[in-house]
């Protein structure tokens, strides 16, 4: 399988969870994978996927946890599109994909931060599209909910087995990169089949 042969790509928080899953899936593609760069010439796919989380109510929550989580969910993938963009553009062709979250759409208590971070990943995403798309440069959002990682604490309340699984996320990530020259998955919605709420 080499759908991705001599193409480069670049996955944040790729150490585990879903950003390991899409860097393994990647690389038995046949992509060269790194994890974070700088001012590479050739870089195919940014996938911005680290992403971090504090819950809280407002009225409790750490102003520096708000911070954080604008930081990783928010401005690292707009710096690091930034970054890539000239490249892309000069060649024609890539993708940027932002791993966002049904917290992007739907708001949740306790979770405010999170949830507006994501929103805003959704709005870069949607204008970054109108920007590039005429260079040939795909540009999506991929909207999971209750993924089996870390980020997920465990409970008595959620049943792990019914969560997605990483791998899901990754084929959605493999499915926008390898989607006709014509089309643009902008937004991909990764839904549970079963509910994980006992
Ligand atoms: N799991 C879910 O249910 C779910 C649902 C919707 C969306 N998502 C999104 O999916 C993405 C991946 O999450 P995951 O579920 O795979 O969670 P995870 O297992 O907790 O992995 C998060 C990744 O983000 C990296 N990261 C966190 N803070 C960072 C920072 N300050 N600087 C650099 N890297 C940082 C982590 O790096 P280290 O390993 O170095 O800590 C880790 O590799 C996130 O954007 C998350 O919001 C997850």
């Amino acid at each position: 399988m080499a759908q991705l042969a001599g193409r480069v790509s670049i996955v944040t928080g790729a150490g585990r969870g879903i950003g390991k899953a899409i860097s393994l899936l990647l690389a038995r593609s046949g992509s060269r994978v790194a994890l974070a760069a700088r001012t590479e010439a050739e870089l195919d796919a940014l996938i911005n996927n680290a992403g971090w989380g504090r819950t809280a109510p407002v009225t409790k929550a750490k102003v520096e946890d708000w911070d954080r989580t604008f930081q990783v969910n928010l401005r690292a993938p707009m710096i690091l599109s930034q970054m890539v963009l000239p490249t892309l553009i000069a060649r024609g062709e890539g993708a940027v994909i932002n791993i966002g979250s049904i917290s992007g759409k739907t708001g949740q208590a306790n979770t405010a931060a999170y949830c507006a971070s994501k929103f805003g990943l959704v709005g870069f995403t949607e204008s970054l599209y109108e920007e590039v798309r005429e260079y040939g440069i795909k540009v999506a959002v991929i909207l999971p909910g209750f993924v089996d990682t870390p980020l997920i604490p465990v409970t008595r309340r959620l049943d792990r087995s019914k969560m997605i699984r990483p791998e899901d996320i990754a084929q959605a990530v493999l499915f926008i990169l390898t989607s006709s020259p014509a089309a643009c998955p902008i937004e991909i919605t990764v839904r549970p089949q079963r509910t994980p709420y006992t």
